[in-house]
């Protein structure tokens, strides 16, 4: 049985989860309208991912005789500028993301949940490797320049290392 602190803060990382999910879709389509096929498909993979991690959460509440709260989702940008513009959002996203982790394992302390704050150690580790492999892409875009999106754009989805960029 969760208690009502623990149950509201897994809700709220359903919809940050579900949030995730559109954003990178958003930011797929604005790769894919801008001919970025290799971006594209990492970020279709990526929101399919979030969309899994939504999932988790909704399957563990009610496991556990909580309730999901499915809401409305906000609507993400739609214009990112350019592919590095793209890349440290996504990471600033997932910073924002790993923070709000953190937060859950609090008030699973604070509650005296162990078997929350053990179920939540997956998404832990999860963020450190979706940072990670973020931070790897952002390296590689320093590296190729903007001038050479193609090569990039070709690479990409063999960069799709552990974690966030690998399918669970
Ligand atoms: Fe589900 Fe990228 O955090």
């Amino acid at each position: 049985m969760l208690s009502k602190k623990v149950e509201d803060i897994l809700n709220v990382q359903v919809d940050k989860e579900g949030y995730s999910s559109h954003l990178y879709l958003s930011m797929a389509v604005w790769a894919e309208t801008e001919g970025l096929g290799g971006i594209a498909d990492w970020f279709y993979a990526q929101a399919e991912e979030e969309r899994m991690h939504m999932m988790k959460l909704v399957r563990y509440i009610n496991e556990r005789d909580g309730k999901a709260k499915i809401i409305a989702i906000e609507e993400p940008p739609v214009e990112f500028g350019s592919v590095r513009e793209m890349f440290d959002k996504v990471l600033e996203h997932e910073k924002f993301v790993t923070a709000s982790i953190n937060d859950i394992v609090q008030a699973c302390i604070d509650e005296n949940d162990h078997t929350t704050n053990n179920w939540i150690q997956w998404f832990v580790t999860e963020q450190i490797e979706e940072e990670a492999a973020v931070k790897a892409l952002i390296d590689k875009l320093k590296l190729v320049g903007e001038h050479n999106m193609y090569m990039f754009d070709r690479d990409i989805m063999g960069m799709r290392g552990g974690g966030a960029a690998s399918a669970e």
